[in-house]
């Protein structure tokens, strides 16, 4: 498959690189600045540019990654080239495949997006990384599934409210748990104390998820009814801005959550 990346960040440069790897010929790489664009390109043997009008008409696929708010100026754009045979996808969880209503000459559009955090410099496993598919056409579909298939050991068709919730859940399991941890980071660097005591214990928390569901898995203060406890950690963060609130509403929920549980 000849294929055009637009976009030359997190995704667009760990997707080129499993991409290449596995065979497939990146032909170009679009950034809005040429230098970002040569970087990635030519780590991959592609051609830079810098202007979206030019881009070849003549690959199999182009893969907008680019962030989510410019996915509809860049399908926008797309809408008016030459590409109505030509499947284009987006990588985005949070963004609808509506967005691709914008530019009804492209006829045969997807989605094909990778479930987990990249970031450039940090090299990550293609071959574990879910892969959501979808598309307009069912043909489409699966194109992408055996392309998915390529780079990764999972694979799923994923609609779009899935997808939608999909993200919401990430949201909850990868952006707020890092946030949680750097709550923790900032408490024990306050007391003094280095984050790697905190280290193991998260890596634990992580690992035992591979021998039960999370609920199974909640252990705590909150879960074991030790309300004694849960009182003197609120009132520890009296006056710790939003540190109570946060602590609060996660303590009611883990409360509930297991209420069930309590009533046997
Ligand atoms: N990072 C992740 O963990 C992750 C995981 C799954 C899916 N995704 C999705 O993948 C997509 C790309 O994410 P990313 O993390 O790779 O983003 P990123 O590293 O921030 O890169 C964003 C890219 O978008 C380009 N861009 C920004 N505004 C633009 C505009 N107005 N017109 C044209 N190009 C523009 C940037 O171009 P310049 O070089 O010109 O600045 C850059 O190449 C997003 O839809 C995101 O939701 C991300």
């Amino acid at each position: 498959m000849k294929i055009v990346l637009i976009g030359a960040g997190n995704v667009a440069t760990h997707l080129g690189r499993k991409l290449v790897e596995t065979g497939e010929k990146v032909v170009q790489v679009y950034s809005r600045s040429l230098p970002n664009a040569a970087e990635l390109a030519n780590s991959l043997g592609a051609k830079p540019f810098d202007d979206l009008f030019g881009l070849t008409a003549k690959a199999d696929l182009y893969i907008i990654a680019v962030s989510d708010d410019a996915i509809a100026e860049v399908v926008k754009k797309l809408g008016q080239m030459p590409l109505e045979e030509k499947l284009v996808v987006h990588t985005s969880g949070a963004t609808p495949s509506k967005v691709f209503e914008s530019a009804p000459t492209l006829e045969r559009t997807g989605i094909c997006y990778p479930l987990q955090t990249f970031t450039k410099g940090k090299p990550i496993d293609f071959s574990e990384v879910p892969i959501c598919v979808d598309a307009a056409q069912p043909a489409d579909l699966e194109v992408l599934e055996s392309l998915a298939k390529k780079i990764s050991q999972h694979v799923y068709h994923v609609n779009d409210a899935q997808r939608a919730w999909l993200h919401v859940a990430a949201v909850f399991v990868n952006n707020f748990t890092n946030h949680l941890f750097e709550i923790g980071h900032s408490i024990l660097k306050k007391q003094q104390l280095p984050f790697e005591m905190l280290l193991p214990l998260i890596q634990e928390t992580v690992a035992k998820l591979d021998s039960g569901s999370p609920k199974a898995m909640q252990t705590g203060p909150a879960v074991r009814q030790d309300w004694t406890t849960t009182e003197r950690h609120l009132t520890m963060l009296n006056g710790r801005g939003d540190l109570q609130e946060i602590y609060r509403i996660l303590t009611k929920h883990i409360k509930r959550t297991h209420a069930d549980n309590w009533k046997h």
